[in-house]
């Protein structure tokens, strides 16, 4: 399978334009000038490092253009996602205040500059393909005074659900990611400050994948059951990528439409499960994520198969076989695992930070989320504990800001 296409989207910031960046972010800020100051003088110059070795952390992600980045930008390893309340006086002349605010450090920090007012502006310096989107909750949209897509409400109920208020809603969401956790942690307190006189906190999730460099680039992301998962995902960059993701509609045209759902996964009574339980509970091998009819991770499902007894290879229960029903729903998942140390007598507390993203939730999730809680096998072993339903808004232009075609 090709890397998704992050090459294309990807730069590298020299250390020579980082020095310049960081003297222009001292000049414009007086309080930081002294730091920053210590620190170029400080730094190691330019000429004492090899040159030939590439900085991951040097790389960055355009902020610019039709679509927010973040989304077909392949899965930075680590993604903080953030929901905020807005105060009860935000209004729309506010919302619009705060979006350029944002935006405007957003643009910055995951170019490798200091946010306008950055406390610690070093920290800056190492973008390592930092990616900051925008979602618009219900509450957003209605404050400034838009028309919302029908599907930007909370789900309906499942059977299935134990929800949390503190892991669900909000009215506007953050997502925050890269591939190095300082740079994700001082961008977020970042915007957070930013954000501060104009809402509260309402949740924080933490999510990591395998950490740059483990992999090769474009190996599909394993969760902490082990399995490979998102090997059925379409692949950003193709037209059916466009088709199933971006939105042509109003003010949401080139945005999208984002279900994140905090899933608990009991890896405790997992580790009761043998292997080929594990395996048919998804229809695939954890060994290389292959299906059950297969052999190799790519290969289609057939799910006519049945054994020498008449059974289907891949099972009735089985996940794949629930999520894809007839096919006609199509979603792309971006998921993030989360793993906090318990209190009591558990080993585990864990999950994913289940991301899906799509142009129409009623129509492309939904049927999706009700057959796998009428029936599916892993729901013996997984809780949604959050959700949240966010209007992803396109992108912009330099000059411009995150929202703009729905504040202006
Ligand atoms: C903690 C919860 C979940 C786990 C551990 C999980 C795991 C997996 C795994 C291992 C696969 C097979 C490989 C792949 O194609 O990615 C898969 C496929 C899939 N999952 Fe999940 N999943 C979870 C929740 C969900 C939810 C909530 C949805 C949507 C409502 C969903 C939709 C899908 C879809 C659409 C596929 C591809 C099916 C196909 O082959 O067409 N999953 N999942």
């Amino acid at each position: 399978m090709p890397a998704p296409s992050e090459g294309a989207r990807s730069r590298r910031i020299g250390s020579t334009r980082r020095q310049f960046l960081l003297g222009g972010a001292v000049a414009g800020v007086g309080a930081v000038a002294a730091v920053g100051a210590d620190l170029a003088l400080n730094r190691q110059s330019p000429e004492s490092a090899p040159a030939s070795v590439p900085m991951n952390g040097d790389e960055t992600v355009p902020f610019f253009g039709a679509h927010q980045a973040g989304i077909d930008t392949a899965a930075q390893a680590h993604g903080v996602f953030v929901a905020l309340d807005l105060h009860a006086d935000v209004d729309r002349a506010a919302l619009t205040r705060l979006m350029r605010l944002l935006t405007d450090d957003a643009a910055r920090l995951t170019q490798g500059t200091p946010a306008l007012a950055d406390s610690e502006p070093e920290l800056a310096l190492a973008p390592a393909r930092l990616t900051v989107t925008f979602g618009f909750g219900p509450g957003f949209v209605g404050r400034a005074g838009g028309e919302a897509p029908r599907w930007l409400a909370p789900l309906p109920a499942f059977r299935v659900d134990r929800l949390r208020p503190e892991f669900s809603d909000g009215d506007l969401l953050l997502q925050i990611a890269g591939d190095d956790p300082l740079t994700v942690a001082h961008a977020t307190r970042m915007l957070l400050k930013d954000a501060r006189g104009f809402a509260d906190l309402r949740w924080t999730q933490q999510g990591f994948r395998r950490a740059y460099g483990t992999e090769r680039p474009g190996t599909t992301m394993r969760n902490l059951f082990g399995q490979v998962d998102g090997t059925t995902n379409p692949q950003p960059g193709t037209a059916d990528f466009d088709d199933v993701v971006w939105t042509g509609d109003g003010w949401l045209a080139g945005g999208t439409g984002a279900v994140i759902r905090r899933i608990r996964m009991d890896l405790d009574k997992w580790d009761r499960l043998d292997r080929s339980g594990r395996d048919a509970s998804v229809g695939r091998t954890l060994a290389n994520g292959a299906p059950l009819t297969g052999t190799g991770e790519f290969d289609e499902p057939d799910f006519d198969a049945q054994t020498a007894i008449g059974f289907p290879v891949i099972p009735q229960f089985a996940h794949i076989r629930r999520a894809r029903g007839d096919g006609s729903e199509r979603i792309f998942r971006r998921a993030y695992n989360y793993d906090e140390r318990p209190l009591g007598a558990e080993v585990s507390e864990s999950g994913l930070i289940f991301v899906s993203l799509q142009a129409d939730i009623d129509r492309q999730f939904t049927p999706m989320q009700q057959r796998l809680d009428d029936l599916d096998l892993l729901n013996e072993w997984t809780t949604p504990i959050g959700s949240a339903v966010f209007a992803i808004p396109p992108g912009c232009r330099d000059g411009g800001f995150i929202g703009d075609t729905l504040l202006t």
